[in-house]
């Protein structure tokens, strides 16, 4: 057996997207930080964000319109104080943000002043999303990128899985002491001792067959969350992008609903449009209701995709716009100014998450949760488009402050007993995690996915536990992988998106349920306790 491998920091943060990066940059100001990132530092879905970040900086546009359009998109199941406070804070997080080195697409007013270039989303009633062309998460990762790597007071380690949080229990409260890492390079599980641990890890829509999200979207935040004793909501609000790309050499990647925003239009496989037929707002309908006239279309008509079209714009907008987009269809053989791209929903972004307050302050001390692993109350049943980004960097910020606040030096004086792997072997069985991996993203897709019914979450169900206990079982007698460990992680919130989608008996934004086509008169949120809590 090796030695076992220990490191030190004051603020542990797990992630290194959006969401971990800011806040790394705004509590390296007075603590030692540690960010650890599963694969390469700018592996997530930040860098492939495409649209942009939601703020007013119109004068026409007013906070209230952004808080008015986040609570319609949400189905007014979302938080007003936390919506309020996020659009009340959406212009100053920008502009650190652009303090930092972000370039954001600028233009010439009709009065010949500079000013930024706002494209338009669905719901949004006003021109308020601020990108840099089709490649805004790009700009995002690397400008944060730029700081933190230079930054004196934050060590990266880059290929390490977190495993577990590790909690102490003082007078019936829990508090976060330190995680166990596995570092893929030596395929060696490690401990880092830390007194404040900020979960920044993500989504985890790679839970379902059919994804925008990059690999590391496997839920692990959720799931160790959890598994530490902290409370999760709303996981039955898995959102489903309208329009990602059908082609047999690039499935899922994401075409940006900016499109849709700057005159995009969706069209059946006979050239005709429909969205008119579903919602009054047509192509800027919130994306729940885009995804499932998409989902019924196709059904409808027995087809594998439908078509998006801007082709009627000139060629020299749309390379100016999306020239990623362009370019990407381009390479495929698809030129986008001619012709109308192929179009299917994706699994793309998680509602729900681990429960915060307006400070991401979990139920565990000393434990964070910020960015796409949370649940602040802020999407409500549906996330309006370009509101991600934007919770990253205001409740990054949020959670700094309340860290400095109750900051306590890492002081070395607690023992962590080390990973003991002494009672397991190396796999001989990889075909276990390749079946089981297949067969959970499938039926999720198929039971759990846009249009649900109780019979099909029934079915969900009962496959989830017998998943559930062969991989408990796989994972206590073989030694860690990636594979494994994000199968752990995958199943637990697959579970959890189960029994919150059970428990809402209701269709409200992104669930909908064909045995319960109504909203309730009083909607709630769907909140889930482990029992294990008091542990
Ligand atoms: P991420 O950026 O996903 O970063 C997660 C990090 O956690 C990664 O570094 C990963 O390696 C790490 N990690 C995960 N698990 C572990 C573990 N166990 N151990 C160690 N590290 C771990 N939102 C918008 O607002 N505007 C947009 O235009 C937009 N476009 C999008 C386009 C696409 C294609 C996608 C996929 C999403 C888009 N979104 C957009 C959503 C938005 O990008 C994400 O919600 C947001 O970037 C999430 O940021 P994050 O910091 O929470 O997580
Ligand atoms: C997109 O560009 O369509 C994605 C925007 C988002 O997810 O907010």
């Amino acid at each position: 057996m090796k030695d076992a491998i220990e490191h030190y920091c004051d603020i542990l943060i797990i992630g290194s997207g959006a969401a971990g990066l800011t806040l790394a940059l705004q509590v390296a100001q007075f603590a030692k930080v540690t960010v650890l990132s599963k694969a390469q530092l700018n592996d997530g879905s930040t860098f492939y964000a495409q649209g942009g970040i939601a703020a007013v900086f119109d004068k026409k546009d007013s906070i209230e319109s952004h808080v008015n359009d986040t609570l319609i998109a949400g189905a007014n199941l979302c938080d007003r104080h936390i919506v309020e406070m996020t659009a009340q804070q959406a212009k100053s997080s920008l502009e650190w943000l652009i303090d930092c080195g972000a370039d954001f697409d600028q233009e010439i007013s009709a009065k010949g002043e500079q000013r930024y270039h706002l494209t338009q989303e669905g719901g949004h009633s006003h021109r308020r999303i601020l990108h840099a062309a089709d490649a805004t998460g790009k700009e995002v990762q690397t400008t944060l990128q730029n700081q933190v790597t230079k930054h004196p007071n934050i060590t990266i380690l880059e290929r390490y899985n977190a495993v577990d949080l590790i909690t102490s229990t003082e007078q019936d409260s829990k508090r976060v002491i330190g995680a166990y890492v596995w570092n893929r390079q030596d395929e060696h599980v490690e401990t880092i001792y830390a007194n404040h641990i900020a979960l920044a890890t993500g989504g985890a829509s790679k839970v379902y067959q059919y994804t925008s999200n990059p690999d590391v979207a496997s839920g692990d935040g959720i799931a160790m969350a959890w598994r530490a004793g902290c409370s999760v909501a709303n996981l039955e609000f898995n959102q489903f992008h309208p329009t990602s790309l059908y082609h047999p050499q690039s499935n899922n990647f994401l075409l940006s609903e900016a499109l849709r925003g700057e005159g995009a239009v969706l069209k059946r496989p006979d050239g005709s449009r429909f969205m008119d037929d579903f919602d009054t707002r047509g192509e800027l309908a919130p994306r729940d209701v885009v995804a499932r006239a998409i989902d019924y279309e196709m059904k409808r008509l027995g087809v594998d995709c439908l078509y998006l079209d801007i082709s009627h714009k000139t060629a020299e907008f749309i390379t100016a716009h999306f020239p990623t987009i362009y370019q990407h269809c381009l390479s495929l053989g698809i030129d986008i100014t001619k012709e109308p791209m192929p179009v299917v929903p994706a699994a793309h972004y998680t509602c729900g998450g681990v429960t915060t307050n307006d400070r991401g302050a979990t139920d565990i001390s000393g434990l964070y949760a910020i960015g796409e692993v949370a649940y602040t109350g802020l999407h409500g049943a549906n996330r309006m488009a370009s509101n991600s980004l934007l919770e990253c960097l205001v409740f990054a910020k949020a959670a700094a402050e309340d860290i400095q606040k109750n900051f306590i030096a890492n002081t070395h004086d607690i023992t962590i007993a080390p990973w003991d792997d002494s009672q397991v072997t190396d796999s001989d069985e990889e075909v276990v995690i390749q079946h089981n991996w297949h067969e959970l993203r499938l039926f999720m897709w198929d039971y759990v996915g846009i249009v649900r019914t109780d019979k099909r979450l029934a079915r969900a169900k009962s496959r989830v536990e017998l998943l559930q206990s062969e991989i408990h079982e796989y994972y206590k007698h073989f030694k860690v992988s990636n594979n494994l460990l994000e199968l752990r992680n995958l199943v637990q919130v697959a579970q959890l998106i189960i029994d919150c989608a059970i428990a809402r008996k209701e269709s409200i934004g992104l669930h909908y349920n064909l045995d319960y086509p109504e909203p309730l008169e009083k909607s709630q949120p769907t909140v889930l306790t482990p029992s294990h809590k008091s542990d």
